[in-house]
């Protein structure tokens, strides 16, 4: 295989064959081919795009780049969640829990953060002591023991999305539909779950900005993970501004704990309820979708949830008093308030650049090997809809005190508010559900 011509072949439009893609990924895991290459050819898969047929070689190959995680040793039926990335997105911090609390079973991978979207590890992380990386022993154990447990991609499961994962967060090439969709589902299906819900986020803070895209991706991806034999749903929900209102790792932990106590913010609550109720569906947990969602509602309220989040912390070598005391989280160095010099209401909210301003803060990677301070990140005050006064607070940035990155962060994120006189509705959060059956509105 000479990779320059497999790249010129992308690059130029056209199809690779099943052959091509496999030497291409077991080249690149194998270290035969370097990063400059990959990434040449990532950015000519972002430009060309890809066929069906071509984004199927390629998952099952990252598939099969590792090992194969047997979840055999684990009785019944294990569901796993999934989010296509989003600003604020703590969701599987809540649901992770929540679900093995209402009896599902929750052996989950779950990655770090990728371009302007945090990572469910890099949040875990800020927990003092919390293990992600476990052996397959030791999470098969766990599983067995408490029903849930949360794991970072391990060198072994999809080794090759791993690598490719950590080239495109640092050179633009996260956002197209078959590279997304070959990342999510080759480890989905190594990861060896029965079920999985896919949350597709569409808007401004999402990868897939239209609800179009979104519905695309849904659809590739659904159709990936039913060809192997797994229940896949996909809910489309929106990003078009941050998810709840904490923004960065520690911050993000507390709001899950908040939640998983029964005072969670109104959109995360009600995803939290949509995506937990399919998980307990497909479980085979409910006798109807709306019956699911009455459990989650009901867990919710009764915390088990949270001492079910107590155990898993505990299981993962974590200090689980984190749950009754922020205090042991890591705190931020300064917190600078963002104040509005206009009034009126506020009419958008940039997810993007409130990712970006949070990441370039410090709480994300500016290259692969950097590493991050869980104590940063940004506090939303107002979300859209919101009244403004002049001088009123729009959030707040957790910082390293380092003048230059507060600067930064502040204009971005005082550019990312929009306010105007005229109130505006927030925008709608679940737009449709895509299964094996087709689209259906919600
Ligand atoms: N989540 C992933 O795991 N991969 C992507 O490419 C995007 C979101």
């Amino acid at each position: 295989m000479n990779v320059y011509e497999l790249i010129k072949k992308k690059r130029d439009g056209l199809e690779l064959s099943a052959i091509e893609i496999r030497s291409l990924i077991d080249g690149f895991v194998g270290g035969q081919i370097p990063d400059y290459q990959m990434t040449a050819f990532l950015m000519a898969v972002y430009f060309s795009g890809m066929s069906s047929a071509e984004c199927v070689e390629m998952t099952m190959a990252m598939a099969n780049s590792g090992d194969q995680l047997d979840l055999s040793a684990i009785n019944g039926f294990k569901v796993d969640k999934h989010s296509t990335g989003g600003v604020g997105d703590k969701t599987t911090l809540v649901l992770a829990p929540l679900v093995a609390a209402c009896g599902g079973i929750v052996a989950k991978m779950t990655g770090r953060e990728l371009g302007h979207t945090g990572g469910t590890v890099d949040k875990l992380e800020s927990i003092p002591g919390f293990q992600a990386e476990l052996s397959k022993g030791d999470f098969i154990n766990i599983v067995n023991s408490i029903r849930v447990s949360l794991i970072s991609q391990t060198v072994n499961l999809a080794p090759a999305d791993k690598k490719i994962y950590a080239l495109r967060n640092v050179t633009a090439t996260v956002d197209s539909i078959p590279l997304i969709a070959a990342s999510i589902m080759s480890k989905k299906l190594a990861a060896g779950s029965d079920g999985i819900v896919l949350d597709v986020k569409s808007g401004r803070g999402a990868f897939t900005q239209s609800y179009g895209n979104a519905v695309e991706l849904a659809k590739m991806m659904v159709g990936i993970g039913t060809g192997a034999g797994k229940q896949v749903v996909a809910i489309i929900t929106s990003m078009e501004q941050p998810l709840g209102y904490a923004v960065g790792n520690a911050l993000e932990v507390q709001e899950a704990i908040d939640t998983l106590r029964g005072q969670g913010p109104e959109d995360l609550v009600d995803l939290v309820t949509e995506i937990g109720g399919d998980m307990l569906y497909i479980s085979g947990l409910a006798a109807s979708r709306e019956q699911a969602k009455s459990r989650i509602h009901e867990t919710l309220l009764n915390q088990s949830g949270l001492k079910q989040f107590k155990k898993l912390i505990t299981a993962q070598g974590g200090n689980p008093d984190v749950v009754n005391n922020p205090l042991l989280l890591p705190r931020p160095m300064t917190k600078v308030e963002i104040r509005s010099t206009d009034v009126g209401f506020v009419s958008a909210i940039d997810a993007m650049e409130v990712g970006m301003a949070s990441k370039n803060l410090g709480a994300g990677r500016q290259t692969k090997d950097d590493l991050i301070d869980h104590s940063i990140g940004i506090v939303l005050k107002k979300k859209i809809g919101d009244n403004v006064t002049a001088g009123e607070v729009l959030a707040v940035l957790h910082s390293d005190g380092k003048e230059e990155k507060i600067e930064a962060a502040r204009d971005r994120l005082r550019a990312a508010f929009s306010i105007s006189p005229k109130n505006t509705d927030p925008p709608k959060l679940i737009h449709a559900r895509v299964t094996e059956d087709g689209v259906e509105k919600l």
